[in-house]
């Protein structure tokens, strides 16, 4: 067993001019779940279904006094998408708690196509919906679920996909005429665009040369829309008009190089709405405005 610690901070970011101010909350040395019955935790441990050092956080979303984490694992894991609170009192280590129910999930049994089987980037829209991906498996297309936060975490899973795997990370860009969701995938030279008011998605191509990582969408009050995208194992940032995706006529787009980050890989990205660009590399953070 491979030691690891994996803490939760809280960023707290006055004006732009101040220093960010970090704050830890949570600090684990093995995450774990908060299981229906210690038998069933024993059962999954024997049976290989849950290794708790496997399992490592990789996205996160918060809502209210909610955050939401994807577990990335290389070798299955029972379930991979948790809530734990944004504070707490009572334990600096708290259980995970499986996100919305242990019966969404897979737990382990592999190629349940209509469960969460890899979940992977999040979003909250602005009715608080919360957008999962879900890679799916070698068994089952990559998916797309919606979580109505506000509903009893009603969950439904809205779209299949016509690929499997790679699924990264997702922006949201809500129009007058619905909610379009921009995908980015590990590596691929595509950009999947899925449009919630017709259920439907497509890709759109970019160079082979551009193979895109990251992804962020500036601020909504700022139109023209522009996406930002992060390329692999690269400094480029490049750009494109959200309008140009959303149109679904356009399945080919020569994105604008409009910069370097000073290093490689930016895993991901976002814009604050003040138009301020954060981005996490594994080795250190930027900020560029
Ligand atoms: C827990 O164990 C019970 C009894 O074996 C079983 O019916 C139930 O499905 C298990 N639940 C999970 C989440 O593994």
């Amino acid at each position: 067993m491979s030691p690891f610690l994996c803490v939760i901070f809280l960023l707290c970011l006055s004006t732009l001019a101040t220093a960010a101010k970090f704050n830890q909350v949570y600090e684990w040395d093995e995450l774990d779940y908060e299981w229906p019955a210690e038998a069933n935790r024993t059962k999954s441990l024997i049976d290989g279904t849950f290794k708790p050092e496997d399992m490592s956080p990789l996205y996160m979303a918060v809502f209210g006094s909610r955050l939401f984490l994807s577990l990335g694992s290389y070798n299955g894991i029972p379930v991979s998408l948790v809530t734990v609170p944004t504070s707490s009192t009572s334990t600096k280590h708290p259980k995970l708690t499986p996100f919305p129910s242990w019966e969404v999930h897979d737990n382990g049994k592999y190629g349940d196509c209509n469960k969460i089987e890899v979940a992977a980037g999040l979003q909250v829209d602005s009715i608080g919906r919360l957008w999962v991906l879900d890679s799916g498996s070698s068994e089952c297309k990559a998916k797309l679920w919606i979580i109505d936060l506000n509903n009893n975490d009603r969950t439904k899973l809205v779209h299949r996909f016509v690929f499997r795997n790679w699924m990264h990370d997702l922006v949201l860009d809500e129009t007058a005429d619905g909610t379009f969701a921009y995908i980015s995938r590990w590596g691929e030279s595509h950009i999947v665009v899925f449009n919630l008011k017709r259920k439907q998605s497509w890709m759109v191509y970019t160079p082979s040369k551009i193979q895109v990582i990251s992804i962020a969408i500036s601020p909504n009050m700022e139109e023209p829309r522009k996406l930002y995208l992060g390329k692999l194992i690269s400094e480029e940032v490049y750009s494109i008009s959200a309008a140009t995706l959303r149109s679904g006529i356009t399945r080919r787009v020569n994105p604008k190089l409009i910069g370097n980050w000073k290093t490689t890989d930016p895993y991901r990205m976002l814009i604050d709405n003040q138009g301020i660009m954060y981005s996490a590399f594994p080795a250190e953070n930027l900020e560029h405005k």
